[in-house]
């Protein structure tokens, strides 16, 4: 007999079908609450809400595991590329060779962007975070690329996947350059994904960029472990949006603005920041994990926490490990690396940051080793962006193909006023 869960409401004793994922994960099905009891269940932030059933990424909070379609992040981040991965998120296995080839193929075909989109960054005011520009960027693409009555479903939303992997790199790099005052550089079909990223950032027709081998490594494995993360804010925000059936670009457009926020995206920014503060400072963290600390004030130690991790982030070693090695293979030291090594000893034995369980997370590391690859800070986010897209293209794909999908429309209790009468102005005194 299928298991059930018991709820008593008002003496009546109502069964919930408890539903299992292949990891053991429990679940009670509640979406026949409201109508069987006239109540609904209230979980702020939904800490507590499985908003639906996916195969595509895995992770336990409790031991630091992290797979996508089942192969572990360490796995991958050892031995494949970010193109690889990609194409794993999205269609649920790893390549075959010809698969590949068709894929990055596709991803040379479209990855100029329309001429006509320099206009957008020329004119949007100098000085306006790339996050910004980038997603308006993204919903943009839906007028210069719109939909080919021709096309089936299928062919349309595969073209329209590779068009967004390969141009939100395009684009990313253009708004840099162009925020510079730079010549753009196109994308060169003799360049993998991530060199080709490196190159349109950094080539200069004064100063051609050497591209070095280890720094595309660094940033395959940088894209690699931000890929997917289940359904974090921004992932819901795309399968929130996109359950209105809005196209893609506009969901992933709504992914990225959920990621700019410091709680999320933003904090590998804001990790530098804080890390700048206390050398600024004299470099002592001791003082900013006391502000940590204190429930009087809002300071929060940026990087470190999580809502589904209550132990080490398991990215968190393996970015640490590519941070030593390419500033070692510089001869460089990043004095923010020191201070960043000695607040996580420091925080970790901290009894504050032991009861809270509260540990370094992927924006920790992420932002030194992008800055080791001369990544400008402002640009971290977008590179988080970058990164996650084919997470956001797989849960978005995903969601459009179940049976059982419906409009996201939560509910809500009312706390305000009861019924009252409107009062014309000339009698509210
Ligand atoms: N520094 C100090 N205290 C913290 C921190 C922190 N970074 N994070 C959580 N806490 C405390 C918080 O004050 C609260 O304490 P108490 O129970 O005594 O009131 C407790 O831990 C639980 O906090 P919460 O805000 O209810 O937990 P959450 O699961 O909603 O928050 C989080 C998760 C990531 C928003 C939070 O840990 C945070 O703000 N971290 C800093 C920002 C950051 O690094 N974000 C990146 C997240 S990982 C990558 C990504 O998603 O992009």
């Amino acid at each position: 007999m299928a298991e059930t869960a018991k709820l008593t409401v008002e003496g009546k004793t109502y069964e919930l079908p408890i539903v299992t994922g292949s990891e053991g994960e429990k679940a009670i099905d509640i979406s026949k609450l409201l109508k069987e009891t006239g109540y609904i269940t209230l979980d702020q932030g939904y800490a507590n809400t499985g908003s639906c059933i996916s195969a595509i990424t895995y992770m336990n909070g409790s031991n630091g595991t992290l797979r996508y379609r089942g192969i572990p992040i360490e796995q991958l981040a050892q031995h494949a590329t970010f193109v690889e991965t990609a194409y794993l998120l999205i269609n649920g296995d790893l390549p075959s060779s010809c698969e590949l080839t068709n894929f990055s193929d596709l991803l040379n075909t479209h990855s100029l962007v329309h001429e006509d989109m320099r206009a957008f960054f020329e004119k949007y005011p100098r000085g306006a975070h790339p996050m910004g520009i980038l997603s308006s960027m993204v919903n943009a693409l839906m007028a210069f690329y719109p939909e080919v009555p021709e096309r089936t479903e299928e062919e349309e939303i595969n073209i329209t996947v590779a068009r967004l992997i390969s141009k939100l790199r395009t684009l990313a790099a253009m708004s840099y350059q162009i925020s510079r005052g730079h010549r753009v550089i196109y994308p060169s079909h003799q360049l993998g994904y991530c060199a080709n990223f490196l190159n349109m950032m950094f080539d200069s027709p004064v100063r051609p960029y050497d591209i070095d081998p280890d720094v595309v490594r660094a940033l395959e494995v940088t894209l690699i472990l931000h890929a997917d993360h289940e359904q974090n804010c921004s992932t819901s925000a795309v399968r929130h949006v996109g359950s209105a059936r809005v196209n893609l670009y506009a969901a992933i457009s709504a992914g990225i603005c959920a990621l700019w926020g410091p709680l999320h995206g933003g904090a590998n920014q804001a990790v530098i920041e804080m890390l700048q503060q206390i050398y600024d400072s004299g470099g002592d963290p001791a003082p900013f994990i006391g502000r940590a600390r204190d429930k009087n004030d809002t300071f929060r130690l940026m990087g470190f926490g999580h809502r589904v991790y209550r132990t080490y982030d398991p990215r968190v070693p393996i970015l640490k490990e590519m941070c030593d090695k390419l500033l070692t293979k510089f001869g460089a030291s990043d004095p923010l690396l020191d201070i960043a090594l000695n607040l996580e000893e420091i925080a970790t034995h901290d009894p504050y940051f032991i009861d809270h369980n509260l540990y370094p997370n992927v924006d920790f590391y992420s932002g030194i080793l992008l800055r080791a690859i001369g990544i400008p800070l402002n640009m971290f986010p977008v590179m988080f962006a970058i990164g996650r897209l084919p997470g956001w293209i797989s849960q978005w794909r995903e969601s459009i193909y179940d049976p059982g999908w419906k409009l996201c429309r939560p509910r809500q209790i009312y706390t305000g006023h009861k019924e009252r009468n409107y009062i014309p102005v000339a009698d509210r005194g």
